[in-house]
């Protein structure tokens, strides 16, 4: 059966945002945050504390934070390193994401390091942040296919994400960086998972709508009993560094599905269909939400 309710983890002021040319301000951003919260969201991932030069868009994260740290929900934010734990542990954040991958091309482009080396970062930013009372996060990217490897092995993926969790991760995000699951995968890899010992309580999606997937690949994984999925509200986002890489499930159409399979997410569809209307004015062209578009015609 399915859940009774979802956890959406909210990525669009951060996965949304990072593949962004043109400059977002930090106004635009906070207020981008403070509308996804009115609108009920109660899990947005908020910045990125990685290297400016890597991901400019972000790197405001030390004047974001503070204007959005008053919320009465969780912000978890990226750190690639210790660097980044420390950034985001002196501005009071309390949930941290570290962020691998299944490839060893992807480790390479995004974190300029093999994928064993950044697991050897990851292991004591992971320990410290779990010492400092933290909730940790790992996200695992290409874990369906890789835009320079192709198809990805099952046991290459769980073996990254059995590395996560063995270093005190409390939850893993299996990301589709480049949209190209199909829900039979997702189902096998969520099986595999289990097999090497990681419950589906630890284990959230994290989509990318490439192909048109990303609905499907979630309720696949709903039926599995997953119920922390990732969502980028208007549709936004993509990876600079993966090639390929488009927006992710747009929120929106998630909270359409699940209102429709009556499973209770908190979400305000109206209000967060406007906020995401706005934000398409902020950046300048419309979202890709098939939901947003339609709601915001009637
Ligand atoms: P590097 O160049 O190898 O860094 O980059 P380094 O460790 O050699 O350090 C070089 C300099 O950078 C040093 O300064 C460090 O202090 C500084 P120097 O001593 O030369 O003056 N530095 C930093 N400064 C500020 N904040 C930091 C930091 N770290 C080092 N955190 C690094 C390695 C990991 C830093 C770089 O590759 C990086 O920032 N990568 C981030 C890439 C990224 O943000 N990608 C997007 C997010 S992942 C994603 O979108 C996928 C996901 O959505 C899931 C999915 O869809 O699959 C999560
Ligand atoms: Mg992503």
């Amino acid at each position: 059966g399915l859940p009774a309710r979802v956890r959406i983890h909210e990525v669009g002021a951060r996965d949304g945002l990072q593949n962004e040319k043109g400059t977002v301000p930090t106004q635009v951003k906070a207020e981008f945050i403070h509308r996804l919260a009115d609108a009920g969201l109660t899990r947005i991932e908020a910045t990125s504390f990685v290297h400016p030069k890597w991901v400019p868009q972000l790197a405001d994260a030390e004047q974001l934070f503070p204007l959005v740290a008053g919320l009465p929900v969780e912000l978890p934010v990226l750190v690639p390193n210790r660097r980044g734990l420390d950034r985001a542990l002196a501005l009071g954040a309390r949930r941290v994401a570290v962020f691998a991958s299944a490839t060893e091309s992807f480790a390479k482009a995004n974190l300029n390091r093999t994928v064993e080396e950044s697991l050897a970062v990851f292991d004591p930013v992971v320990r410290h942040a779990k010492d400092e009372g933290a909730h940790v996060r790992g996200y695992v990217s290409m874990c369906f296919g890789d835009p320079w490897e192709g198809p990805v092995p099952l046991r290459q993926v769980a073996r990254v994400c059995t590395a996560l969790m063995d270093m005190g991760c409390d939850e893993l995000s299996l990301g589709d960086t480049i949209g190209v699951a199909t829900p039979g995968h997702v189902r096998a890899l969520l099986s595999l998972l289990n097999e090497e010992g990681v419950a589906t309580d630890a284990i959230g999606v994290h989509f990318h709508d490439t192909y048109g997937q990303a609905l499907a690949n979630t309720y696949a994984a709903l039926e599995h009993g997953v119920t922390t999925v990732d969502a980028s509200a208007g549709g936004l986002g993509g990876c600079p560094f993966a090639k390929s890489a488009t927006g992710n499930l747009a929120t929106e159409d998630l909270v359409w599905m699940l209102q429709g399979l009556g499973i209770d997410t908190g979400v305000d569809l109206g209000r967060l269909v406007a906020t995401s209307a706005w934000m398409a004015d902020q950046l300048g062209r419309p979202s890709p939400s098939r939901t947003v578009k339609a709601l915001s015609h009637k």
